[in-house]
């Protein structure tokens, strides 16, 4: 075969080239050992000398061309390969995506959220207490003796060694006092038990408990906090009232009604009250250095008011159609 008749073919053979397998064939029958270029080169030695420069220098552009139609079709085989993939991978964007739904917070967790970041906002402290409680810091620390009438309000519940499941979240005013001293402002979220259940009570509902002890403190001081809070939760243009009421531990006490916009009806929110001077002087602060205020709410009682709910129950029956309203 002569030069001329090799390029020639080179050049056929390179035309069209679909695949590796075809091209690794075309490598080896050009430049392999035993390849076209290299068999030719072999007859450089029976040329005279003077005409072996030339022919070395047309092998030698031939091996070129035939490296860069290799390399050329390398490439393309590369792209045909790149494109094949994407068209098989194509993704049709109108076809509706995979939908994911979001959680969403349970109403009980929006209102405690809303109310502790509002006192935290007025440097409370967010405090915490344990819901298995001793008879000592659930009622006889908080002025209710033994024989004291209140404790049969509070329809509690008892476990076998004496101790009880708290009935209100006002213990944490006394372990509070003895962790922190005084001045003191807390406001503490929780879970509290009483054995009741109908429409309006559940036997685990929620309570918050507010504390404030420093030196003369007076129920000034607490109306204006429990004022604003009203005013942050319910709009500045809700009624409020004041009515005089009693808790063992606090003297004087009040409860607090807002009157309710649309059925003109008032509506019981609250108990609060100045700390008994027994409550301090229990907890280990001097009554007479120190007093102070103490308010306590229903969470459930609020998240009904602020979502219009009817029935307590619904928010402890995880039906995903109420909560996700
Ligand atoms: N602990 C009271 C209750 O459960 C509420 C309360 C708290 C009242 C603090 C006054 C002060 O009903």
């Amino acid at each position: 075969m002569d030069l001329d008749a090799l390029k020639a073919d080179l050049e056929k053979d390179f035309l069209e080239i679909n695949s590796q397998e075809v091209l690794n064939i075309l490598k080896v029958k050009y430049l392999g050992k035993k390849g076209h270029i290299s068999e030719l080169s072999k007859n450089i030695k029976n040329l005279s000398k003077k005409d072996r420069p030339e022919f070395g220098k047309t092998i030698g552009e031939l091996r070129k061309l035939c490296e860069e139609k290799i390399f050329a079709a390398q490439e393309q085989i590369e792209v045909n390969s790149i494109n094949e993939s994407l068209e098989k991978e194509r993704i049709d964007i109108t076809l509706p995506g995979s939908y994911k739904s979001q959680g969403k917070l349970h109403p009980l967790t929006v209102t405690t959220l809303k109310i502790t970041d509002f006192f935290s906002a007025q440097g409370y402290l967010i405090e915490d207490g344990p819901e298995i409680e001793s008879a000592y810091y659930n009622f006889d620390a908080l002025n209710i003796p033994l024989d004291h009438p209140a404790r049969d309000m509070h329809d509690t519940f008892y476990l076998d060694n004496g101790d009880l499941l708290r009935t209100h979240t006002s213990p944490v005013q006394i372990r509070a006092i003895e962790k922190r001293g005084a001045p003191l402002k807390i406001i503490c979220p929780g879970k509290v038990y009483r054995s009741d259940a109908d429409k309006t009570h559940t036997p685990m509902f929620h309570q918050i408990e507010g504390l404030v002890i420093s030196e003369n403190v007076n129920f000034g001081h607490l109306k204006n906090e429990i004022m604003t809070f009203i005013d942050f939760l319910f709009g500045p243009d809700t009624k409020v009232r004041f009515r005089p009421s009693y808790f063992p531990f606090t003297e004087p006490s009040a409860e607090v009604d807002i009157m309710d916009k649309k059925t003109k009806q008032w509506l019981e929110i609250m108990g609060c009250g100045l700390v008994h001077p027994n409550v301090i002087d229990m907890a280990g602060l001097d009554p007479n250095q120190f007093s102070g205020f103490a308010f306590g709410m229903g969470i459930e009682r609020m998240a009904k008011l602020l979502y219009e709910i009817e029935d307590m129950r619904s928010l402890f029956t995880n039906d995903i159609k109420f909560l996700s309203q």
